[in-house]
């Protein structure tokens, strides 16, 4: 029978409402690393997939897991049950098989490995207001997880895999003509640094981050080639100064903060600018309607779990914050998906 409009449906309330099946059977194929073994035989069986990856559940159990995935669009299939033969979909194979470096499933094994468990107590982040992630045993969240040599690996990698896509917009459509120097606060593995570097050959870039996280970046940049224009640097934005730069780049650093330290990091990086410098946070920019980016929200919500106090933003609130500090313009430009870089230039 055909839908009436107005006519009340169950069909998006069981959708969201079973959303963590879907999500659970794609983190595990990732964690399972599915993918890149896929990418290293180009087609397998589903009795081989089960044999190399040790599955002790029943074969019916290995059908339903990879014809879900194919019919989500991360598996191709040719025949059927046990003469069934798949394969990785484009998209799979060029940003889930782990040996190339577009892989994007960094986020997803953090997701799977840290967040998947966290959110499982988002009732009790908004009942309190408290973080639910590994902070209900310490303050500092990135000197915990820092501690651990394996998550260090895993957020780094985390983060370069959300923002990949952004950083490579962010590097080709900003205009760095009149720009030579970089500085990206709370840089990470140097992802953003370099794809600036590799698609503007005039600029050097530099990567800030706390010290533990220097090693990478700076393995980073190596297999890049791009150590001659991208440099690393150590310190903690809240108690020294940003190191000067005509442009100052913040990914995903101010919705860890609560508003006064938002306004404080953004303070920081007006006195690091010259005259005519320009400072950008790349981020899931909300609609200032607050009616479309979804994402942006649900990570606004992810931040309670991990951070408590922090928030993400929408343009609007960016424009009054840059006012306040005495940036004297804004723009904004979208980036990939959902995410925007805000500008405010000094
Ligand atoms: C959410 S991650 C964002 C990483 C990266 N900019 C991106 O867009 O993916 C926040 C980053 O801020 C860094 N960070 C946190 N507190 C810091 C501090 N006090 N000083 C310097 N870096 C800090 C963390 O180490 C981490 O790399």
């Amino acid at each position: 029978m055909e839908q009436q409009p107005n006519q009340p449906s169950p069909e998006n309330i069981m959708k969201i409402g079973t959303g963590f099946w879907a999500s659970k059977i794609l983190l595990t194929a990732v964690n399972f690393k599915l993918f890149t073994m896929l990418a290293e035989k180009k087609m397998m069986k589903a009795k081989d997939v089960k044999d190399i990856l040790e599955l002790k559940c029943t074969d019916r159990n290995v059908y339903d897991f990879l014809d879900t995935l194919t019919v989500f669009g991360f598996l191709k299939r040719e025949g059927i049950l046990d003469t069934a033969i798949y394969s990785n979909t484009v998209d799979s194979d060029t940003f889930l098989d782990t040996n190339k470096p577009s892989y994007i499933g960094g986020i997803l094994e953090m997701m799977n490995n840290r967040l998947y468990t966290f959110w499982g107590n988002l009732g009790e982040g908004l009942l309190t207001g408290l973080p639910q992630n590994e902070t209900k045993r310490s303050e500092d969240f990135f000197g915990l997880i820092y501690q651990d040599p394996e998550k260090l690996k895993e957020f780094t990698g985390a983060m370069s895999g959300i923002q990949m896509g952004n950083f490579m917009a962010f590097a080709q459509k900003f205009d760095f003509t009149k720009y030579k120097t970089l500085i990206d606060v709370g840089g990470s593995a140097g992802l953003l640094s370099i794809m600036v570097a590799k698609h503007n050959p005039h600029m050097r870039c530099t990567s800030f981050d706390l010290p533990p996280v220097e090693p990478i970046a700076s393995a980073t940049i190596q297999q890049f080639g791009l150590a001659d224009r991208v440099k690393v640097a150590s310190g903690d934005f809240f108690t020294m100064p940003i190191p000067s730069a005509d442009v100052v780049v913040m990914g995903n650093i101010l919705h860890d903060w609560d508003e006064e330290n938002k306004i404080a990091l953004i303070r920081k990086a007006y006195d690091a600018l010259p005259s005519d410098g320009a400072f950008v946070a790349i981020e899931g920019i909300i609609d200032d309607e607050r009616k479309q980016n979804v994402f942006g929200m649900m990570m606004s919500l992810n931040m309670l779990i991990e951070t408590g106090t922090g928030f993400d933003y929408t343009f609007a609130d960016f424009n009054r914050w840059a006012n306040i500090v005495g940036f004297k313009s804004t723009s904004i430009i979208p980036l990939a998906g959902p995410s925007s870089a805000a500008i405010a230039y000094k």
